[in-house]
């Protein structure tokens, strides 16, 4: 099935020499992401090449063959063993141009970029510039991207803030405390939804809702028990305010209340991928040099309703996904 049909180059292209990257921030499952597509490459005949650091690592020509063994024992560790960067140089045209001409000197003649929105923007200024073709494959905790249900190291990340706000609730129930917890996601709402309604939060802030602390201060006020405690999840890119701006904002509305904030913070984006993770990523990574084989082209793999589909870069980029409302609908029925 092609959602969104992407720019087709050639068919039934003969790729010979693939390089794989990661490239912004590092998402749990990536690994599992780079063991797929290097034996996907080899089941298919074709030479692997890993760049470290993504596009740091073109334009300083950190290029190496990889074999089988390269990726063994790798699958169930977060992080990332290509390394990854946020890349300055490459988004100037000499840096792009650098990394172009280190490619073209390892004869690579397609690229698998794991990473979020910078890395496709990047993939496809050098598929324009230099004629480079890029599949991409969605690896982000943020879950942002369009043209696929689930972005690799989301299903982890979420479970990781689920186990932190269950470890929060113990203290928030001895104490009597109201708790602010930030999770990522930087302008999305996707995990705050999803960490808040799996872990029982009495409120969701998310940059999709607004309103959501009149909200909060008005069932404050209507809470029976003198000492009740609250867990209140803030996604850090609600337009309301980070945690911390909240906390205070309520304390001027209860100053008797026990309140603390945590910022969950980079906890999210490492340990151990899910299993969930580890398939969709394994899914991902071979379907990416599946792709490049049939001549596909700026586009990013993804799996909707557990279908396999690629989307343009264009699109997976431009198109802001949608979230849940019925996941919404069913936490605000639920929650309190
Ligand atoms: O995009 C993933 C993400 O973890 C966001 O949720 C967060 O806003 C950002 O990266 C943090 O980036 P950095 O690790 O560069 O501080």
């Amino acid at each position: 099935m092609l959602k969104n049909k992407p720019e087709i180059l050639f068919l039934l292209h003969i790729v010979k020499r693939i390089g794989i990257f990661t490239s912004g921030g590092d998402s749990p499952g990536m690994n599992a992401c780079i063991r797929a597509a290097v034996r996907t490459c080899l089941a298919y005949n074709i030479e692997p090449y890993g760049i470290r650091r993504g596009y740091e690592g073109m334009i300083d020509d950190d290029v190496h063959p990889l074999h089988a063994g390269s990726v063994s024992n790798i699958i169930q560790y977060g992080g990332t063993v290509l390394k990854t960067a946020r890349s300055a140089e490459f988004r100037t045209p000499e840096g792009r141009a650098k990394a172009a001409e280190n490619l073209k000197k390892h004869k690579i003649e397609g690229l698998v970029c794991i990473g979020g929105n910078g890395s496709y923007t990047g993939a496809l200024f050098l598929q324009k510039e230099h004629g480079i073709p890029t599949v991409g494959c969605p690896g982000t905790i943020d879950n942002d991207l369009a043209g696929t249900d689930y972005t690799i190291g989301f299903d982890t990340a979420v479970n990781t803030a689920v186990e932190a706000i269950d470890r929060i609730r113990d203290t928030a129930e001895s104490h009597g405390r109201v708790f602010f917890v930030e999770v990522m996601g930087r302008d999305s709402g996707y995990i705050g939804l999803y960490a808040g309604l799996a872990g029982g939060a009495e409120g969701i802030l998310i940059p999709e809702k607004g309103n959501q602390f009149d909200v909060l201060i008005k069932h404050y006020k209507q809470k029976s028990r003198k000492k009740e405690f609250s867990i209140y999840v803030v996604a850090e890119g609600d337009e309301e305010g980070k945690a911390l701006e909240l906390s205070h904002r309520f304390l001027q509305h209860y100053p008797q209340s026990d309140t603390r904030v945590v910022v969950l913070g980079h906890i999210q984006r490492g340990g151990k991928p899910s299993a969930s993770d580890r398939i969709l990523a394994s899914r991902l990574g071979a379907h990416a040099v599946k792709g490049l084989t049939e001549g596909l082209n700026n586009c990013a793999v993804g799996v909707i309703r557990d279908e396999i589909v690629y989307t343009s870069f264009e699109e997976a980029i431009k198109g802001k996904k949608e979230l849940n409302n019925n996941l919404w609908v069913l936490n605000e029925m639920i929650c309190r």
